[in-house]
């Protein structure tokens, strides 16, 4: 399976991603290209470390946010991609992407689905919406990207503890390292193997 990341940031799913096909963990997998919507993201540099082809296609380099979402799109269906992977992708995904790829575009989301999610959760926020309601427990999910913000079909999901004395950026870490990096290769590996598919809007797991 050839599989296309987009990220925004530093990239440690994409870089968990790349650790866990050299390791054999994700098996049938290749990461075809990497895309990054501003140039200045680390995730380029790691995917040029890893020897991965990487560009950068950024809504600034268009006239209008139509423009880049045709862009964008007609770039993942010319790669021949089996697979879109948004690991820390901070763009709205336009609807014409999801119609060309539907259930195969995946998200990682850095909060248990559907709580912290949608319009205004992403990246610090989430933790920070997890931290100010002070719930006890958090974690991260893997869905299938439809029309809506983090509403499409949930692959996987693994719950994290909130310690006391946490603020947003030692939570978000340990989401990561206990959630985020483990179940999106886990799901990337699932999908490759064709163990995962959708029915009635629900994830069927073989
Ligand atoms: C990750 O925590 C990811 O779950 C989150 O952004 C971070 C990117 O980190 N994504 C979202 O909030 C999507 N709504 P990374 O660039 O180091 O992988």
């Amino acid at each position: 399976m050839k599989i296309a990341v987009l990220v925004s940031g530093g990239g440690t799913n994409l870089q968990a991603i790349i650790d866990k096909i050299a390791d054999g963990t994700i098996t049938n997998t290749e990461i075809a290209l990497v895309i990054a919507n501003n140039q200045g993201a680390f995730a380029l540099e790691r995917a040029a470390k890893a020897g991965i082809p990487a560009e950068c296609i950024s809504p600034k380099n268009f006239a209008s946010r139509d423009e880049f979402n045709v862009a964008l799109t007609n770039r993942l269906v010319e790669s021949g991609v089996d697979l879109i992977v948004l690991a820390g992708f901070l763009v709205n995904i336009p609807p014409m992407m999801v119609e060309k790829f539907p259930n195969k575009i995946i998200n990682i989301h850095p909060s248990l689905i559907p709580s912290f999610c949608g319009k205004g959760f992403y990246g610090l926020h989430v933790h920070e919406g997890v931290l100010a309601r002070g719930v006890k427990v958090t974690g991260a999910t893997v869905h299938f990207v439809d029309d809506g913000t983090d509403t499409g079909p949930i692959i996987l999901q693994k719950a994290v503890n909130v310690e006391q004395g946490d603020d947003p950026k030692t939570l978000q870490l340990r989401v990561m390292e206990q959630a985020e990096w483990n179940i999106l290769p886990q799901a990337i590996d699932m999908i490759a193997n064709g163990k995962v598919s959708v029915v009635d809007g629900h994830v069927i797991i073989e």
